[in-house]
C-alpha cells in the first residue's frame, strides 16, 4: 500500500517520487479528486469526503516521514562533521615580506619625510614615454641599448614596450596625463612636482646583478632655480637614511643619458675588503644611482619651458640596493619563487 511504501522509502528522492506519483499533478489520488467532478450529488457527498480523508492521510503521512529522514540526515552529519578539538592543530606557515618590497617600503618612507609623493605609470608603455619624449633619438641606437622587450603591432601598427626604466613615468607626470597621480598633480596644478615612482621595469638581460625584471624607484624634481646642489643633497640624505649611517661620501662620476644634462652616475665610499659591501667604510667606491638634471628637450617635450623650470631626476635600482643592505649574492634567487630562500631572506609582516 501507499503507507507501507512511505514508510519504507529510506531517503528524501525516493519519498518525493511516491509523493508525485500519488498527490502530483497526474498523480493516482489527484486523478480521484478531478473524478468527483464527474459525479453525481449523492456519490459525491458520499465519496468527497473520502477521498479528501485520504489526501490529507497520504500528505500527513509524507510530511512526518519527511521530517524523520531530515532528522536522520541531520544527525549523521552531525556524527561524521564532530570536531575533535583534542587533535593537535596543523603546524602554521606564516608568509613572508619579499625584501624587494621591504626594501621599497624603506625608500618610500625615506623619501615621504622629505616631502615626496607617490607617482606611478603603466608596466607596457608606448615609444613615445619610453623613448621620444626622453629624447632618444628616432631609430637612434640608445633605444637598443636598454635590451628592450618590444610587444608586437597592434592593431594601429604600433608596438608597444615593456618599459625598460620608470623615467617614462616623469613625462606622465610633467605631462599630467597621468591617472596614478597624486591628486595635487592630476589636477593640473603647476610645478613644483616632487614624486618618487616604484615600479617594475624590464630589459633582456640574465646574470648574477641582472634579471629580466627588476624594480626601480624614480625620483623627479622640477621647481625654479633647481641646481645639482640639491640633487646630490637629496641623495646624501637618502643614502644615510636608508644604510642608517651617518652622511657617507660621496662623488658624482660623469655619464651619459639622454633625458638628463648634465648626467652622472653616483658612486659612495664603501669597504669590499671583506667579502660583502660595507656602506660608509673604506676606501672603495660603489655605483649606487644614476642620476642629473632633467633635458631641456624633455621639459619642453612634456609642455614646460626650460627657461622657467629646472629639475633633476633620479633611478635606483631597488633589488641591487636590497642586494647592497641585506647581503644577498646573486639577484637572480629574488625572483626564483624559492620559499626557502624567501624564509631565510624575507621580512616578517
Ligand atoms: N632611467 C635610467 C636607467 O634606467 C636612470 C636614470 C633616471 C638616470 C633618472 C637619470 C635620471 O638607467
Amino acid at each position: 500500500t501507499l503507507d507501507e511504501r512511505i514508510a519504507a522509502a529510506t531517503d528524501l528522492a525516493a519519498l518525493e517520487a511516491i509523493r508525485v506519483e500519488a498527490l502530483g499533478k497526474t498523480g493516482s489520488i489527484s486523478e480521484l479528486l478531478k473524478s468527483l467532478g464527474k459525479m453525481s450529488p449523492d456519490e459525491r457527498r458520499e465519496q468527497g469526503p473520502k477521498i479528501n480523508g485520504l489526501r490529507d492521510g497520504v500528505a500527513a503521512h509524507i510530511a512526518r516521514r519527511k521530517a524523520a529522514l531530515e532528522q536522520a540526515e541531520l544527525d549523521a552529519r552531525l556524527a561524521s562533521e564532530r570536531v575533535d578539538l583534542s587533535l593537535p592543530p596543523p603546524p602554521e606557515r606564516r608568509g613572508r615580506v619579499h625584501p624587494t618590497m621591504q626594501v621599497l617600503d624603506e625608500m618610500i618612507a625615506v623619501f615621504a619625510d622629505m616631502g615626496f609623493a607617490l607617482a606611478e605609470g603603466p608596466d607596457i608603455e608606448d615609444d613615445f614615454h619610453n623613448f621620444t619624449a626622453l629624447n632618444f633619438p628616432p631609430k637612434h641606437p640608445a633605444r637598443e641599448m636598454h635590451d628592450t622587450f618590444w610587444l608586437p603591432e597592434d592593431a594601429n601598427g604600433e608596438r608597444k614596450v615593456l618599459r625598460t626604466h620608470t623615467s617614462p613615468v616623469q613625462v606622465r607626470v610633467m605631462q599630467r596625463l597621468n591617472d596614478k597621480l597624486p591628486s595635487w598633480i592630476a589636477n593640473g596644478q603647476e610645478p613644483p612636482i616632487r614624486v618618487i615612482v616604484p615600479g617594475r621595469t624590464y630589459r633582456s638581460d640574465s646574470d648574477a646583478t641582472h634579471t629580466p625584471m627588476f624594480h626601480q624607484l624614480e625620483g623627479l624634481v622640477i621647481d625654479r632655480n633647481i641646481h645639482m646642489g640639491h640633487l646630490k643633497w637629496t641623495l646624501d640624505q637618502f643614502i644615510a637614511r636608508y644604510f642608517e649611517t651617518p652622511v657617507v661620501e660621496s662623488r658624482f662620476r660623469p655619464h651619459h643619458f639622454p633625458f638628463t644634462e648634465p648626467s652622472a652616475e653616483m658612486d659612495v665610499k664603501c669597504d669590499r675588503s671583506g667579502g660583502g659591501v660595507k656602506i660608509g667604510e673604506g676606501s672603495d667606491w660603489m655605483e649606487i644611482v644614476g642620476c642629473g638634471m632633467v633635458h631641456p628637450n624633455v621639459l619642453r617635450n612634456c609642455g614646460l619651458d626650460p627657461d622657467e623650470w629646472q629639475g633633476f631626476a633620479f633611478g635606483f635600482g631597488v633589488d641591487r640596493l636590497g642586494m647592497l643592505k641585506y647581503g644577498m649574492p646573486d639577484l637572480r634567487d629574488m625572483f626564483a619563487g624559492d620559499v626557502r630562500w624567501l624564509e631565510h631572506y624575507g621580512f616578517s609582516a
